[in-house]
């Protein structure tokens, strides 16, 4: 996607509207794009079913297609059919081109050391919420058996001039992507790896059912230990992405805040549940479907909760930004203690300013273990409502900030422009399509 001159990058919102009606949600940006680079550990062709249109699916193409494999995306039927018989080594000036556009590129790491037994991968992107190091990653990497030089101005080489091999491997903390590191280049390792203290969250599971359809053998101990053997070779797959619960939650988020009544088709309930239960109580109501679920404001007050966010299956990093916003609209006090990411509360000074009282802390306001504690980053957060919003001028400053943002605009009374809208398309497909189907006043 070419950058938008920055005078359209601006979504004019009038609030105060209830968001009615029905969307429907696709695949999960944060499976997608990495079940995209699976495709990879194949010399054969996959289709994955259910993939949204948003930019991080066009990175992981592009970068895909520098590497000579043939991507084939079809937005409206949400196919993507990926030849991987063919991979290359591009040119280090045409992979930096790439750089800074997303976190995924640290992940062809093991797919490409399997394919070409070396890779270059460009400086990462993605929200800046946090200092977001990859130490595990390459950690990981290196016990495998791969050399991993960091000298390049704008990337990183590495290379496996003996292959990798299996080895035993833990996480100081849960990573996702760590742990997907980890299973993508342990595949096809020779023997086994065994990774401890790993993520387990909904979107690596569906991975590894990816994996697993391709010829992995893959196990998960529920203490976070997961297993896998070594195999020969992979072949291609196809696969139904699982659906976005973080766009699910968002859209939850956004029919609360405006007092609205949204229906979510594509929803799907297990992955959902410690959001729910948040979500009711609160003081929202739900009803999960054959086709979705959902989501309204039943009248009355919103009641005021405490929440940490955590790993799976403790409550996401990525539901706690729009949920912030309802929470504004909440009776009484609300704690949120943020542990995944130490400065994920940026997004909050923009709420301040349309009318929002919310105090931040650098102390750990639950009770939950954080690696925080003590430590300078104000990751705690009190919201004390209800409190009117008045539309203001915004700038996004991350994808999920942004979003929560664009559902502060519309609960808001009066006129907003929100700034640097297009971010918003690295995870939310078609979100103005949406916004005009639930009568929200855009232009
Ligand atoms: C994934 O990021 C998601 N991104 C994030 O979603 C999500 O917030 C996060 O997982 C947690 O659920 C994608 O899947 C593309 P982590 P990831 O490694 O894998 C620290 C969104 O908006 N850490 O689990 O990068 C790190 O700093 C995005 O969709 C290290 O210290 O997250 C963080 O504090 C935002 N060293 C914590 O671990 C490492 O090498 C969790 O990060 C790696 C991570």
């Amino acid at each position: 996607m070419s950058a938008v001159e920055p005078e359209k990058d601006v979504l004019h919102v009038v609030g105060g509207r209830p968001l009615n009606g029905t969307i429907k949600v696709r695949g999960a940006k944060n499976l997608v794009s990495k079940a995209m680079v699976a495709a990879l550990l194949a010399p054969g062709r996959s289709v994955l079913k259910n993939v949204p249109e948003i930019r991080d699916v066009q990175v992981v193409s592009d970068l895909l297609r520098l590497h000579g494999v043939s991507v084939d995306v079809n937005g409206d039927t949400g196919e993507v059919a990926i030849d991987a018989h063919h991979v290359e080594m591009p040119a280090v000036s045409d992979v930096e081109t790439l750089s800074g556009a997303s976190r995924i590129p640290i992940l062809f790491s093991g797919p490409l050391l399997h394919r070409l037994g070396e890779a270059f991968i460009p400086s990462l992107g993605g929200c800046r919420i946090g200092d977001r190091p990859i130490d595990f990653h390459l950690e990981t990497l290196r016990k495998l058996g791969a050399d991993v030089d960091k000298e390049h101005e704008d990337g990183i080489h590495i290379t496996a001039p003996h292959g990798l091999q299996g080895a035993k491997i833990h996480l100081p903390y849960p990573s996702v992507g760590a742990t997907e590191q980890t299973i993508l280049a342990a595949v096809l390792a020779e023997g086994k790896t065994e990774l401890s203290g790993a993520a387990v969250e909904p979107e690596i599971m569906d991975l590894i059912a990816i994996l697993q359809k391709m010829g992995a053998v893959i196990s998960v101990d529920v203490d976070r230990t997961i297993r896998i053997e070594g195999v020969r070779e992979l072949k291609g797959y196809t696969h139904t992405a699982l659906t976005d619960r973080i766009e699910v939650a968002s859209w939850a988020s956004a029919a609360l805040a405006t007092r609205g009544d949204v229906f979510v088709k594509g929803a799907t309930q297990p992955e959902m549940m410690t959001f729910l239960n948040i979500y009711r109580k609160v003081g929202g109501e739900f009803d999960v479907t054959d086709e979705g679920i959902h989501f309204w404001h039943p009248g009355g007050d919103l009641h005021a909760v405490a929440l940490e966010t955590d790993v799976h299956p403790g409550f996401m990093t990525d539901w706690q930004q729009p949920l912030v916003v309802a929470l504004t609209q909440a009776k009484g006090l609300s704690i949120v203690h943020e542990t995944v990411y130490e400065n994920r509360f940026g997004f909050t000074k923009p709420l301040v300013d349309m009318g929002a009282t919310i105090q931040l802390y650098k102390e750990c306001l639950g009770s939950l273990p954080c690696r925080f504690k003590q430590h300078n980053f104000e990751h705690s957060a009190v919201i004390f409502g209800p409190t009117p919003l008045a539309g203001q001028d915004i700038d996004v400053p991350d994808l999920r900030g942004g979003f929560s943002h664009l559902i502060a605009a519309l609960a808001a009374q009066g006129e907003s422009s929100v700034h640097g809208i297009s971010l918003i398309d690295r995870g939310y497909a078609d979100f103005r399509g949406k916004l005009a189907a639930l009568g929200a006043g855009i232009d």
